[in-house]
């Protein structure tokens, strides 16, 4: 089981995080003590997935109040480097969202923001379990009376989290519930969050799985291999168009195409009502080596340039069904997160 797994933890005087970049060949942990620090880790995944991104973005306001104590900052500098790990990827609403919930704090000291970002993590677990009971009441109601076969992309486990994990999740509840027959994991090019990651965990879990290429996904969905599949978020509009790792879209398309349900499973920290549709969506373009290049041998030829965008946008009509801590929401039969966030 991963419940050990401790992605974000706050060590006293820094942020102590598990390096996503090393697993799933080594397991190290690296502690940012500054906000340079923080900000590099973020950019380089050493800590990733939207809320693991929420938590680490909490903390970090802590981070930069102890650098602006140790080195004499005055009150500006200090908001400044609040500002710029809030802006350190762009896509994933919660990073800016668990700044944002710690901000307030500042006044009342270090231990204040820390209580804060804790109570954040805290509530990202309870939210986790909520999202798994429901997603896996949603699906067994709607799928075959028998082990399912499951495909997900990209890592929403619980090292995308505090823990347990939302796309996740979901499939250690219905694996729980012995509903499981096996997980079709895209491998998740080009850093591999699929093949490293969720395959590492689904291994610690004991939940049967296949890594394939991304290419593979609509294909293995058209022959019919797939009951369900289920994803993560990093920001859901208000009308559903949903913001997920790149190569998502050819999943709900496929999906779409075939008849399988779409699954969205994500925490309501995750919707942006200030966006209408996922036109707005800043998408994250990452550095052109990671396409270029692998395992740090050039593979394109020289000259070559890349276009890496990091994360697609499905739109709301492909999204199945939307599950939050909350409930679920049928999005492509028109419950929008909107919808539901009128009815609160
Ligand atoms: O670039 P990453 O690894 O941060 O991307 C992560 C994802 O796309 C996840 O699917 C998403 O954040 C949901 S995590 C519960």
């Amino acid at each position: 089981m991963t419940d050990d797994v401790r992605t974000v933890e706050w060590a006293g005087d820094g942020l102590r995080l598990l390096d996503q970049t090393v697993l799933p060949g080594r397991v190290e942990h690296v502690v940012a003590r500054d906000v340079g620090g923080l900000v590099d880790a973020i950019r380089r995944l050493v800590v990733r997935g939207a809320p693991a991104l929420g938590v680490a973005g909490a903390f970090g306001v802590a981070v930069a109040m102890l650098q602006a104590e140790r080195e004499g900052w005055d009150g500006a500098a200090r908001d400044a480097a609040i500002a710029r790990i809030r802006e350190a990827r762009p896509t994933a609403v919660n990073l800016a969202a668990g700044v944002d919930r710690a901000v307030p704090l500042v006044a009342k000291g270090v231990d204040a923001v820390v209580a804060a970002a804790q109570a954040l993590l805290d509530e990202d677990v309870r939210g986790n379990r909520a999202i798994g009971a429901s997603g896996a009441d949603w699906i067994a109601a709607r799928t075959p009376d028998r082990p399912l076969r499951v495909l997900t992309h990209c890592n929403a486990g619980a090292l995308a989290t505090a823990g347990w994990g939302t796309a996740l999740g979901v499939v250690r509840e219905l694996h729980d519930r012995g509903r499981v027959e096996k997980v079709y994991v895209d491998e998740t090019r080009p850093l591999l969050q699929g093949a490293r990651l969720t395959a590492w965990e689904l291994e610690r879990a004991g939940v049967p799985y296949l890594v394939q290429a991304d290419g593979a996904a609509p294909s293995t969905i058209l022959r019919g291999l797939v009951d369900v599949a289920v994803i993560g978020a990093d920001r859901i509009a208000a009308n559903g168009d949903t913001a997920n790792k790149i190569g998502s879209v050819g999943v709900a398309l496929a999906c779409a195409a075939a008849g399988v349900p779409l699954v969205v499973a994500a925490p309501w920290s995750t919707v942006d009502l200030a966006l209408p549709s996922g036109d707005g969506i800043p998408i994250e373009e990452r550095p052109a080596g990671e396409v270029l290049a692998w395992g740090g041998v050039r593979t394109a030829p020289d000259g070559a340039a890349a276009f890496n965008p990091a994360f697609d946008v499905t739109p709301a009509r492909l999204v199945t069904a939307l599950v939050t801590e909350t409930g679920v929401l049928e999005v492509a039969a028109g419950a929008t997160p909107a919808h539901a966030a009128a009815l609160r």
